[in-house]
């Protein structure tokens, strides 16, 4: 295209707001789990865009649904609904607890939907009292100011002023912490069916439990976030079927779009019927190009071969990343679920995750962190088997040379 010019990562630093310091490498084409820089450097996507591209890069499937859809109709807004969406929201009713779907754009606008939905049903239901809002430390729901104040870290909420009220804190898989924090005044309890952004750290059986029946003694319903764990991350469709532990209302993001901007909130028809006709809402949510996608990334996922093949991939990063353990000794812990795992550095190397990250990407593997000493994967639940091995050659390269 004619108005084209060329860019460097410096042109960043000149027009970009500096809320991120994204890496020397600018990514411009990707196939499967494969991706090249614009020097043509190949990589090994470890990373999927932080959990969002569950199919890999340029899934077939996907850019055929974009193509179709982008020469039918873009944008209508809801003042009309479309054909993608209503499919998509069908597809989605029929495969979990949920019966009405409400679209958003993002993991963050879906949370905000729950909780407000959460706020209305409570004041509906039984008066102003009923506002409070526990989650619990370390979680990540978002940096709307909302569910930025109900994510668990208070560095991230700091610093803009006063924050919407009620919101507070239990520790995560301490039921006896929790027990002190719910009554009849709570609304609603926020939780991710396993912390992401915190550590990956699972929950136990008898937490989840118990905070699904204290939940019902309080009449107080229970969100789950699955916004990082949803659509197959954890080798089921959404991680709560994993637990038999079914949430009120839940949210998912990131891999329902495989790559393209989506969010949804799910729930039953009995809490739905509070977010009556004006009560909420959003321009692009609904939109028909991120709802064909979405529809598509939604099929290929909920497949049981791919279910089952999440499992068997699990299995090779835990083998991969143990073996590079017996050779290395950098890492106390291997955890996660499926393709969330993370890799927790020893007391040596605490607070160096980003190195492992930086040495990877020299090697060609694209990984993440979680936190500062946690190296994070969460790749393609496609990637073959074949790109694994190939990622942990180079990943085990990159720890070679951080090993003292
Ligand atoms: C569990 C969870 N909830 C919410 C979010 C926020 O999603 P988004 O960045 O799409 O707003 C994230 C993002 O990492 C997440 O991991």
């Amino acid at each position: 295209m004619s108005n084209h010019f060329p860019v460097d990562r410096a042109l960043f630093d000149d027009v970009m707001v500096p809320n991120y310091s994204p890496s020397a490498v600018i990514p411009v084409r990707g196939e499967g789990s494969r991706v090249w820089d614009q020097e043509g450097k190949e990589f090994i996507d470890f990373a999927g865009g932080i959990a969002v591209n569950c199919l890999g890069h340029c899934h077939p499937a996907l850019v055929g649904a974009l193509k179709e859809q982008g020469e039918k109709i873009w944008h209508l807004s809801n003042v009309m609904t479309n054909e993608p969406a209503l499919r998509l929201a069908k597809k989605m009713v029929d495969s979990t607890f949920a019966e009405k779907i409400y679209f958003a754009n993002s993991g963050a606008e879906s949370n905000e939907a729950a909780l407000k939905l959460a706020r209305r049903w409570a004041l509906d239901n039984f008066g102003a009292e009923k506002s409070q809002i526990i989650s619990f430390k370390q979680g990540f729901h978002g940096r709307t100011f909302f569910t930025v104040t109900v994510g668990g870290q208070a560095a991230y909420s700091d610093g803009f002023g006063p924050k919407p009220g009620d919101v507070v804190h239990a520790e995560y898989n301490n039921l006896e912490s929790f027990k002190e924090l719910i009554s009849d005044k709570t609304c609603a309890v926020m939780m991710e069916p396993l912390q992401g952004e915190g550590g990956i750290v699972s929950p136990t059986q008898e937490f989840v439990e118990g905070v699904r029946e204290l939940c019902n003694q309080h009449n107080a319903l229970l969100i789950f976030d699955e916004v990082q764990t949803g659509v197959g991350r954890t080798g089921e469709l959404y991680a709560y079927m994993g637990l038999g532990v079914t949430p009120d209302i839940l949210t998912s993001a990131k891999a329902l779009g495989g790559g393209f901007p989506i969010g949804a909130m799910l729930t039953t028809t009995e809490i739905a019927k509070h977010l009556k006709i004006g009560t909420h809402g959003s321009t692009y949510g609904g939109n028909p190009l991120a709802c064909a996608v979405g529809e598509a990334a939604f099929d290929t996922v909920n497949d049981q071969a791919v279910l089952d093949g999440v499992k068997a991939k699990e299995k090779l990063y835990f083998d991969g990343l143990k073996a590079i353990n017996e050779k290395y000794n950098v890492f106390q812990e291997i955890r996660g679920k499926g393709l969330l795992v993370g890799a927790v550095l020893t007391e040596a190397y605490q607070g160096r995750a980003k190195d492992f990250l930086v040495a990877a990407m020299e090697e060609g593997v694209m990984t993440l962190v979680a936190g500062a000493s946690i190296v994070r994967f969460a790749p393609s639940l496609i990637i073959p088997d074949a790109d694994i091995a190939e990622g942990l050659a180079r990943f085990e390269k990159a720890v070679a040379k951080l090993a003292q």
